[in-house]
């Protein structure tokens, strides 16, 4: 624990200290007193204090009313010479102004050259996680259901990192099913051995439109479900030519697909294939009912009892021998703790597989995995565009890549109507960054289990609860910082002097930046990126109301520019950091 952290468990360790010593002087019996009564909180205006400790549940014990016991207790605080703030009393409340000026120190110091690991909390030091997301299929490219996944995967990966935890990204590509087989069908049918290359077209929407395709086709040809149905059949059975065309066609659509990663900022360590997945459950479960985990039927199909969790029966190998859904997660979960030894996974998932992951770690529970104790099902709502708003092509669900141009022709109708073009180092590069920065941020701000309307139009504000506005404060510090670079003689030999940041947006903000790495703890511990963004979304509207009432270069004695300037980079540092835990590029200039 550093910064403030400390300061607040410290005075509660002095509060209780006091309380105890009084309980002796008075001779009451200190033993009455339980520690854990005493539970700080805010006081309602920062003006009142940074902390305040109700004191109701002590006034029995001390026969006297809380507030002549506050009295009591601020006087008893105020002469102790080993804690440094001021003690005020507010009725039955001993409340705290903190004392900021080692944590300003601690803050400054930390900060200085803005290194990329202040906030880190390594509080999960060593701690093996794998986290599995994004998970597309290959018959179509990716949609805005994707990109709220990949937000939370790649967000929470970050944070994860940031709190100290050894993490491993994972993706799971689902590339073998009758959906694929549907576009290989349509393409033997219509491509006439078209390709992407020689269409112009983005090689996953060029696999994506016979899939379109085919359902068009199917409405008029009640045999094309059956012949997709014979196809996958026969991939099964390894038929030379329909596994060369499932190849050349999993590779444009993967392509594809790794392109939008490459746009958006997202990678994996590594991926999994459902097709060499698929069959990985079977042993599992056959070895399971040798061991009486699991029953079968009459039939010769295999089931699990899952009265013990409330629900019903589930089966998990069919008659036939095929395998489902489940089967093959199982499979898939355990052949992953043998390619690496985590201790947690995290499955980014939609909140429609609820049920689905509530069975898979319960089975896994019940095989003996003692790792199966750690899965978390990082379930997820929907995600839709405002009425009457951009469709895709199916006019269904809307896609990934669109939705991205759009955005991004938006940012760079905004920097041009802003007349910001000279500021911004390329028009292009600095619309492509705004755009990533509106649609992460929209998406992350809200909690993952909460459905959401995505607006387009609302993220990209450069005024309000935005990404775009996160880069904006970012790129004022750094326009400040540049101007104190070229004028660096006026102020050689100055150095900032943390006593002199003493304003309440001052102290507000050295209390903000040091907070920065309990709010990374929390959201790694949440699996919760939005509380990560609603902090520095209130960090960047205190610094931007300071940086609106007070002169920090101009006008102030130098030792107070430099002070605050070193005030402002710590601000910046904790933006920047920030946003990259939320995949938000920064810019240096906006
Ligand atoms: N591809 C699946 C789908 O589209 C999601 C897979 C999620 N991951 C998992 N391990 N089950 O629904």
């Amino acid at each position: 624990m550093t910064g403030i952290e400390a300061v607040r468990e410290n005075w509660k360790k002095a509060v209780f200290e006091e309380l105890c010593a009084l309980a002796d002087r008075r001779g009451d019996d200190p033993a009455a007193l339980k520690e854990k009564d005493l539970v700080p909180g805010v006081p309602p205006k920062s003006e009142m204090g940074d902390i305040a400790f109700p004191l109701f549940p002590f006034a029995k014990v001390f026969r006297t009313s809380p507030q002549a016991l506050a009295e009591e207790l601020a006087q008893g605080l105020r002469n102790r010479d080993d804690l440094s703030g001021e003690v005020r009393t507010a009725g039955p409340y001993v409340n705290v102004v903190i004392g900021v000026g080692n944590i300003a120190a601690e803050l400054l110091a930390a900060t200085r050259d803005l290194p990329e690991a202040y906030g880190s909390s390594g509080h999960l030091k060593g701690v093996p996680v794998m986290v599995e997301f994004s998970c597309p299929n290959t018959n179509k490219p990716l949609h805005l259901g994707h990109l709220r996944n990949d937000a939370l995967g790649e967000s929470i990966s970050r944070i994860l990192r940031a709190a100290g935890a050894d993490v491993r990204k994972v993706n799971l590509i689902n590339d073998r099913g009758i959906h694929i087989c549907k576009s290989m069908l349509a393409y033997r049918e219509f491509g006439d051995g078209s390709t992407p290359e020689s269409t112009g077209k983005k090689s996953d929407h060029f696999v994506g439109d016979y899939y379109v395709k085919f359902n068009q086709w199917a409405k008029e040809n009640p045999r094309a479900e059956e012949d997709a149905r014979s196809m996958l059949v026969a991939w099964e059975k390894n038929d030379p030519e329909v596994n060369s065309l499932w190849r050349l066609m999993n590779r444009w659509a993967i392509e594809g697909i790794e392109e939008t990663y490459e746009a958006t900022g997202i990678s994996f360590d590594q991926i999994y294939y459902e097709s060499q997945t698929y069959s990985l459950g079977k042993d599992e479960i056959l070895k399971g009912l040798e061991r009486g985990v699991f029953y079968k039927e009459e039939d010769g199909s295999i089931w699990v009892d899952l009265e013990e969790i409330g629900l019903d029966k589930k089966v998990l190998l069919r008659s036939d021998g095929t395998s489902l859904y489940l089967t093959q997660d199982i499979g898939t979960a355990i052949q992953r703790q043998k390619d690496w030894h985590f201790t947690r996974l995290v499955y980014v998932v939609g909140s429609e597989q609820q049920y689905h992951f509530r069975v898979l770690f319960h089975v896994l529970t019940k095989l003996g995995f003692e790792w199966a104790e750690n899965l978390y099902h990082l379930s997820y709502g929907m995600v839709n565009l405002p009425e009457g708003k951009m469709k895709s092509r199916e006019g269904t669900v809307v896609d990934a890549d669109d939705l991205i141009r759009e955005l991004t022709s938006m940012a760079e109708a905004e920097i041009r109507e802003k007349e910001r073009e000279d500021e911004v180092e390329s028009v292009d590069e600095t619309a492509r960054k705004v755009a990533l920065a509106a649609l992460h941020y929209y998406l992350l701000q809200v909690s993952p289990n909460k459905d959401m309307i995505f607006n387009p139009k609302e993220s990209l504000s450069f005024n309000g609860n935005t990404g775009p506005y996160l880069q904006y404060m970012g790129a004022r510090i750094s326009s400040m910082r540049r101007k104190f670079q070229e004028r660096r003689d006026e102020f050689t030999g100055i150095e900032a002097k943390p006593e002199l940041l003493n304003t309440p947006e001052e102290r507000e903000l050295i209390k903000l930046c040091s907070d920065f790495s309990s709010v990374i703890a929390a959201a790694a511990d949440q699996y919760n990126p939005s509380l990560l963004a609603s902090y520095l979304y209130e960090l960047a509207r205190t610094f931007s109301r300071y940086y609106h009432e007070t002169p920090i270069l101009t006008g102030s004695e130098k030792e107070t520019a430099v002070s605050r300037l070193a005030l402002a980079s710590a601000v910046l540092c904790v933006l920047k950091n920030g946003m990259y835990l939320l995949n938000i590029p920064f810019v240096e200039k906006m």
